[in-house]
Parts: C-alpha cells; structure tokens; sequence
C-alpha cells in the first residue's frame, strides 16, 4: 500500500494537474464496489457529514474530503444537494482551505438556516512550523447565488484556559434567540470534554462551560458533539475516543454514542436517563450528524466508515461513504433509528415470501437489494446469509435463548481492520420482531426491530451478486419477508 508522505497529504487539489485528476478518476470508476445509491467520494476520501440543513425545500450535505486519495490530509467540504434525500447533484460550491485559519483542512461542522441566508461553522485546522496544532473555530454564509462567502477572522480563536489545541467540529442552534454551541475538546490532563459557548450575533461568543454528564465517561477526546431535544427529552451524540471500558476485540476503533435524559444549560448537567449507548453496533460507523428539516423531523447521517483503517477500495483510489439517512424518533426511552421514508422511491417491483424453516430465499440476487423480514414465530436461533456465493457470506444470526443478534464478516477474501476483530454483537431489549436491510454493492445496513438497534457495515465480496438464505433446525421458525430491487441514483451514475 502506497505510504504517504506529509507534503503529499497537503498537496491541494487546486494545485493537481486535470490528467492527474483523470487518472484517479478512472482508477476510481474501475473499483467493482463503488455503491449504486450512497453518497460516496468521487475520488480520495471521504468522512463526517458535514452543514446539514434544509432551505426553501432543498437539503444541503457536505462532507469532509480529501480529494487525492485514500487517506487522512488536506480536508475540503464536499457538497451535494437534494429534494428528496435520495437523488442527490453536486454543488460546485465547497468549502476550501485557502485562509490563514484554515490552511490545514477545513474540519467539521455545522449548518443553520435563518431565511434566505445558510451560515457554516467549523473548525480552521492549522499546523505551524513546527507542526504544531491549532484550531480556530470559523464562520462561513452563503445566501440565494450559493456562493461560500468566509468571515475572515475566527469565531473563536483559540480553546478557554485548560484546553488542548484538540477542539473541533462545533454544533449550532438557536434557542429563545440566543445561538448556542457545543464543540468537542481535550483538557490538558487529556481527557475528553464538550464545551458550551453562546453568542448574540453568531460573530462574537462567550464560553458558558463545560457540559457534565451525570454518570462518568472518559476517553482523552471527543469529538463531533451534536445536542438536541427530541419528543420531550434531550439527546447528545459525541464520539469519545479511548474509552477504557470497551475492550480492544470486537470493538469499533471508537465508538459513537449517545445520551438519553435532560440537559440543563443553567447547569450544564446532562441528567441521563440510561447509561451511555451507541448508536450503532455494527463495524462501521462514526462522526454522525442530525439536523431538523423543514417539517420538522429530525434527521441523522452518519460516516460509513472508521479512523484509521485501510480498505480493499485503497487501491483504486477512494475509501468509504455516507450512511442512509434515518429518522429519528424517541420511543420506550431510547433513541429509535428508521430508514427515511423517501428512500421508498428507489424501490422496484416487490416480491413476496413466506418463509418456513431453511429456504433459500434468493440466488445470485442482485447486487442490491431492501429486504423487509417479519417474524412470525420464533422459537429457536436463526442464520440469515445476507449475502452468500462459493466460500464467501456475510451472516447475520438470532440467538433466540439471548435474544442476542451477531453478525460476521469472517469469511471474506478481501477482509480488512480484522484487527478490530469479524463480528459485532448486540442484544435486544425484546424479542426480534422485524429486520429491515439495504444492500448497496459494498454494504449492510441493518434495522432491527423498527430501528431500535441499527447494525452497518461494508464488506468487499469477490462476486458481486449472492444468494441470501434462511436456515435454522426446525421449520417451526416462520417469518413473512418482502424484497425490493433497488435503483441507482444518478449521483452515481457512470457517465459515459
Ligand atoms: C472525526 C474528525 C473530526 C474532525 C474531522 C477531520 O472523524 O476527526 O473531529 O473535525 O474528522 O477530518
């Protein structure tokens, strides 16, 4: 695998030839497992969402992106906009790190919307000459013509007393007219915090303090903090890396969570109404982002993807993708998931089944594929092959006794981050009742139990189509199960 060096990962895009371009991109288009309908880097790499929002009907997305290959460098906002959430266009108009504040990547952030005009916050990265870190959080707006217009100097230049240079990706809203912030960051003691700051005018702001969760959490940094109210409670995602409790196997490089409670910004304190929780327990998975439309519903994107690993896509110059969209909702207590509804339109035809015992549902099924399953009656464990040819399958499987669900990636020729081990558990708080899946060529996204749980992961197979099959002891397992062809958005269209 090709190493990189630091003045290649600062290389800036402006700075690329067109045929050097070219070529990646022809690298690119020739990888086997580009998707057929996620958001994915048209070169390099991609991670967080980045200024989600909704103005006048049209949905806006950026994505951190480093556009010259496989790798963590020089980071631009990538932007893509919608009507629907599913068929997306490309917006020439990104964010580019071309300021003083900004020279070494232009990092995560947020979107808001107030009447025709869009402001970006995020934070400036900047490393020195001596290679020293600092970070600067930035203001950027743009109105109706959709040109990305930056305030020159930062909204806050530089983290309160007791913080590292660690302090990134801020989050904004406006509540009762004051415009709020929470942003991640290190103390100096290298543990992991999330700062509140308020401002009037979204120019000038006051740090307010530290947010305090009510039980104890460490890790040395969090980051992508994101602080809502939803159905009556509130909720915080943040990504606290280097936490102890997790064990190294069978465990993501970092986990992305969430608090479930009521947060008080008189004190600060997040009162939790559960221990903390990840958001989703599958293999890849991080940095998400939610954001309120225009009717109101509160959406989430997360990163398809992890730091820090290397996938089978490197070679072919590109690495990961934006998850689905889902809804989110507040039900039993928990933070629930769903696939968002107008992803309905990419359906084709459906197909019916009624599953009793072992069956093979589908051979060499398309290369992607929804697929509804609705137990009826369970009685015993159960193996799903989501995706199954020759020595290759990607199993899911239901321990009835532990209503526990695992899925494994083990048996792939092309594996990746096995050091992070090949499978990812989680149990139910109730008996498995429906399981909502998208495949797209590379990836599965699981939803257990109308979004209860949410399992994603990619996996790279040899054969791009596979058959999926049901298998288990007795035929007293029955389950309904409906499967839809899916169809490819334009955005990802090879153009001939
Ligand atoms: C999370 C993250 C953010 C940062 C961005 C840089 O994946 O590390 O904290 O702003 O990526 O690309």
């Amino acid at each position: 695998m090709k190493e990189w060096t630091t003045e290649q990962r600062y290389q800036r895009l402006e700075d690329t030839t067109t045929s050097s371009m070219a070529d990646l991109t022809a690298l690119v288009s020739a990888c086997p497992w580009r998707f057929s309908y996620h958001i994915q880097p048209p070169t390099g790499l991609l991670n967080d969402p980045n200024g989600l929002c909704q103005q006048n009907g049209l949905y806006h997305l950026f994505f951190q992106w480093f556009p010259l290959g496989p790798t963590h460098g020089l980071k631009y906002w990538y932007h893509v906009t919608s009507q629907d959430l599913v068929n997306w266009n490309i917006d020439e108009n990104i964010v580019r790190p071309d300021t003083p504040y900004d020279s070494h990547g232009a990092y995560s952030g947020s979107a808001l919307v107030e009447d025709d005009i869009v402001s970006l916050f995020y934070t400036g990265n900047v490393r020195d000459e001596y290679w020293q870190r600092h970070a600067y959080q930035m203001l950027a707006t743009f109105g109706p013509d959709g040109v990305i217009q930056k305030q020159e100097s930062p909204i806050i230049p530089h983290p309160p007393l007791g913080y590292t240079s660690h302090f990134r990706d801020p989050k904004v809203w406006i509540e009762n007219g004051t415009y709020y912030m929470v942003i991640g960051a290190q103390r100096t003691n290298e543990t992991g915090a999330i700062l509140i700051y308020s401002s009037d005018n979204k120019i000038r702001w006051q740090f307010l303090g530290v947010l305090h969760p009510s039980q104890e959490i460490d890790g040395y940094m969090w980051e992508c903090p994101d602080l809502f109210h939803l159905d009556g409670k509130d909720i915080l995602l943040f990504c606290p890396q280097g936490l102890t409790e997790l064990q190294k196997e069978n465990e993501n490089v970092y986990p992305s969570v969430y608090l479930i409670g009521d947060f008080s910004l008189k004190t600060q304190v997040f009162s939790q109404d559960n221990p903390v929780e990840k958001l989703d327990y599958g293999f890849d998975f991080y940095a998400p982002q939610s954001f309120l439309n225009e009717a109101g519903q509160r959406i989430l994107f997360g990163w398809f993807g992890s730091p820090e690993i290397t996938l089978p896509t490197d070679i072919n110059g590109w690495q990961h993708a934006m998850t689905l969209p889902r809804l989110l909702s507040v039900k039993n207590g928990r933070l629930y998931q769903e696939p968002f509804p107008t992803l309905s339109i990419l359906r084709g035809e459906c197909e019916n089944y009624h599953i009793k015992g072992s069956t093979v549902l589908k051979h060499k099924a398309t290369a992607t594929y929804e697929m509804i399953v609705d137990i009826e009656n369970i009685t015993e464990d159960i193996t799903i092959s989501l995706y199954k040819n020759d020595a290759e399958a990607f199993y899911l499987t239901y321990h009835h006794q532990t209503t526990n669900i695992t899925i494994n990636r083990e048996n792939f020729t092309n594996s990746f981050a096995t050091e992070y081990g090949t499978e990812r558990s989680v149990k139910l708080d109730s008996p498995l009742q429906k399981l909502h899946i998208f495949r797209d060529t590379s990836s599965l996204e699981i939803f257990i139990n109308d979004g209860a749980y949410v399992m994603s992961s990619r996996f790279f197979p040899v054969a791009i189509e596979g058959d999926i099959d049901f298998s288990s002891q007795t035929d007293e397992t029955t389950c309904t199960v409906s499967w839809y062809p899916l169809a490819t958005i334009s955005l990802n269209q090879v153009k001939k």
